[in-house]
């Protein structure tokens, strides 16, 4: 990529209170502490409180982004919030944050990819300040799976869970920040992840409410299949189009869905697990969430250094997915 250097200049994470343990999943659904773990990673996960909505999660997360960034609110160009769990339907759940932070001069708006809806964001971003068009933007990925997540259901419940990431993309120095992204979609696989209730197609009625409906639905070992190709092709294809090497990763900050996605992952990019940021164990899947506050922790830990590469790659519903090479 040419022109302006764009990269993140600040780093922010929140994530709710409560944990939900694979043992309190035990008191809930027929499932036990040793599937999830071997099965997953996944250990325990954070759940919003009942006063908590996605913009509440963003806004902390945000803050310390502008906090980190060193700039104030009010000289953000534009905020995007990558979610699956909007506040509502409308006003957008970035508009909400605009109006928290009280950011008066950015545009704003939602950017609905799943769980790769953080790199669609960042790209988005990218362009945007790299065109001149802006100078900051805050990119968001803020999720409250929990309240979409049915916990009647073994396959999904053990999965999800709420927090938020946000990073704030300007300018840096020359040779530093974002060198590729790479972004896809396959609509076909639309079916395999998937919320139907509640949107135009099926509008809620007590009938779409009774059949559940309105939770996620999923077919894990296809969704499995598919991370596990794309999440290899996407990172190689980023690195190739930035002109980098396998070998050139410093640290891979992939999507936190499942241990052994990630797993595969590593094997094919020929990196040991001390290379990746992990921190599912913890959190569980956060969807759009997920790499912001992986990227957010791993600055924090101080695996971050100067002039490291990194890797972000995720994959989610649509299907969607995204990979970025990003030099630190
Ligand atoms: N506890 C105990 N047993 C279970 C559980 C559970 N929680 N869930 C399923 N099982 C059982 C199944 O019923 C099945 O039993 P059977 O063989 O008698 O039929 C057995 O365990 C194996 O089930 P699989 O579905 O084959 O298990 P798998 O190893 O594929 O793991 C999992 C399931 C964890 C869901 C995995 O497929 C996965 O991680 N898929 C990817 C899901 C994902 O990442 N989704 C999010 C995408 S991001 C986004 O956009 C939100």
């Amino acid at each position: 990529m040419n022109g302006i250097s764009v990269g993140i200049l600040g780093t922010g994470k929140y994530v709710p209170e409560r944990r939900l343990t694979n043992q309190d999943l035990e008191q809930m659904v027929d499932t036990n502490d040793e599937w999830i773990v071997t099965r997953t990673g996944i250990r325990e996960r954070r759940i919003a409180a009942p006063e908590q909505a996605t913009s509440d999660l963003a806004y902390e997360a945000s803050v310390q982004a502008l906090k980190s960034a060193g700039i104030t609110a009010d000289e953000l160009d534009l905020i995007i919030v990558a979610t699956i769990t909007p506040d509502m339907f409308f006003p957008s759940t970035a508009c909400l944050l605009q109006e928290k932070l009280g950011a008066k001069k950015a545009a704003a708006f939602d950017l609905s990819a799943a769980c790769s809806g953080f790199i669609y964001g960042l790209a988005n971003a990218n362009a945007l300040i790299a065109t001149g068009m802006y100078r900051h933007v805050l990119v968001v990925g803020a999720e409250c799976l929990s309240r979409i997540t049915d916990y009647t259901d073994r396959n999904t419940s053990i999965l999800f869970g709420d927090g938020a990431g946000a990073v704030v993309l300007g300018h840096v120095p020359e040779g530093r920040g974002f060198k590729s992204f790479k972004l896809g979609a396959d609509g076909a696989g639309g079916d395999l992840l998937r919320i139907c209730g509640g949107g135009s197609r099926l509008p809620s009625t007590e009938q779409s409410v009774s059949d559940r409906r309105h939770f996620i639905e999923m077919n894990g070992r296809d969704v499995f299949k598919f991370a596990v190709r794309v999440m290899g092709s996407a990172a190689e294809e980023a690195l190739s189009s930035a002109g980098y090497e396998k070998a050139d990763i410093d640290l891979l900050i992939p999507h936190q869905a499942n241990i052994r996605i990630i797993q595969s992952a590593l094997e094919r990019l020929n990196l040991s697990e001390d290379k990746a940021m992990i921190n599912l164990d913890r959190y569980g899947n956060v969807s759009a969430a997920s790499i912001p506050l992986a990227l957010a922790e791993a600055v924090e830990q101080g695996r971050v250094n100067e002039g490291d590469c990194l890797v972000l790659v995720g994959f989610g519903g649509g299907l969607t997915w995204g990979a970025s090479v990003l030099i630190w």
